[in-house]
């Protein structure tokens, strides 16, 4: 053979093999799932990635005729990475759907990349409001922070709460907490008489819980992203809050389920409002929960990773809907009015700004068989994200 007749074989063997592997590749969707796998919200990694895992087990990796595959990358919780991994996915690995996003920064990244690639993009865990806005091919199964932080508000008003310091971690989602209890609250005749913000990174929060103390309010409202509570909790006893009757109120986020149990009996009697409890009294949740813990070595689910459960369910409903057609505009067209039963009740994605509407439920967190939960104790139904009805 000449050396031609090998490179015409040669060549003509490397686009049979490619033929092939776009013929392979267009049964396969892949979703691209990142999150922080490591670093100091590897929490969030870990429950997010066991939920999407547990929906799969459950229903198995074909839908509207496509074989769904799962990639995970770590991004480390920083926001360059988070980028970088995402441009990877969609131009070398082919990646049809971005998923995952921690933190609200990760988030905000890739929006320019799924608006210029045409790419859905789900957000499982992070919560600022405006995320849904940076891209039209954003849709969220999470939830945002004024729409969880309003109800606890309320609650406050309701309960012979008048003065309220809030203490929030200092970026988006702090923020957005923040402006949403605060409104309702003073809205409902309560005063909010300081306004606390803590750094995301590495806090100390002993500074900023004497200040509190000072200030003598009913009650510290406070936000905090997933797996920082235990901190929180521990240095709030040490510096006596509850000792001096100011009662502790929050969102869901500072008593997360994934870490609850280990706060200890201080914990008891802390308000939250949120959008999952592993408690929730439901079938679904019953079978999710079970699900969750023989698939994940026995670990609790916490609201994360009902957002990576419900991530999937999004993707599974929408392509059946577009018949496996995981392109922008078909996909996202599909994601609109979507609903479904999730283990934290029902759920729809609003037309409109392609963000979750859900119940909201006030929680205590008491000590049941045993164990720290969160116990539902009042439901605000069907809550759309309050930030965007009034700018849309
Ligand atoms: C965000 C992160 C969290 O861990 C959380 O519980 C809520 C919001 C965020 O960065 O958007």
């Amino acid at each position: 053979m000449t050396i031609r007749a090998i490179l015409a074989g040669v060549a003509g063997l490397a686009m049979t093999v490619a033929g092939l592997q776009t013929a392979a590749a267009d049964d396969v969707v892949k979703v691209g799932l990142i999150l922080p796998m490591t670093g100091p919200f590897a929490s969030t990694g870990r429950q997010v990635s066991a939920g999407a895992k547990t929906f799969m087990a459950k229903h198995g990796a074909t839908v509207g005729g496509k074989t769904i595959e799962l990639v995970i990358r770590d991004d480390g919780g920083v926001a360059d990475q988070t980028r970088r991994v995402a441009q990877e996915l969609v131009v070398n690995d082919g990646a049809a759907i971005l998923a995952g996003f921690g933190l609200t920064p990760l988030a905000m990244s890739v929006a320019p990349v799924s608006t210029q690639a045409k790419v859905p993009t789900i957000v499982m865990a992070a919560g600022t409001a405006s995320i849904t806005k940076a891209s039209e091919f954003i849709t969220r199964t999470s939830g945002t922070l004024p729409q969880y932080s309003l109800p606890v508000g309320t609650w406050a008003s309701q309960n012979g709460i008048k003065s309220v310091v809030t203490l929030v971690s200092d970026y988006g989602p702090g923020l957005d907490a923040e402006k949403w209890f605060t409104k309702e609250f003073t809205s409902k005749g309560g005063t909010v008489t300081e306004a606390v913000r803590v750094p995301l990174q590495n806090p100390d929060f002993a500074p900023f819980l004497q200040r509190v103390r000072d200030a003598k309010p009913d009650a510290v409202f406070v936000f905090l992203p997933s797996g920082v509570g235990s901190l929180f909790m521990k240095q709030f006893n040490e510096r006596g809050l509850a000792d001096a009757g100011i009662k502790l109120i929050a969102t869901g986020d500072v008593t997360d389920d994934d870490i609850l149990n280990s706060m200890g009996p201080s914990a008891i009697g802390t308000i939250t409002g949120h959008f999952y409890a592993t408690s929730h009294d439901s079938p679904e949740n019953k079978a999710y929960v079970e699900a969750f813990k023989k698939e994940n070595d026995g670990m609790r689910p916490n609201f994360m990773s009902v957002g990576g459960y419900d991530g999937m369910a999004l993707i599974y409903a929408a392509l059946e809907k577009t018949g496996g057609d995981a392109s922008g505009p078909a996909f996202m067209e599909a994601v609109k009015g979507l609903s479904w039963t999730s283990p934290r009740g029902p759920v729809s994605i609003d037309p409109e700004t392609r963000d979750i509407i859900q119940n909201i439920y006030v929680r205590e967190v008491k000590e049941v068989d045993g164990e720290l939960h969160n116990v539902e104790f009042a439901t605000f139904e069907a809550l759309k994200d309050p930030e965007k009805a009034e700018a849309p």
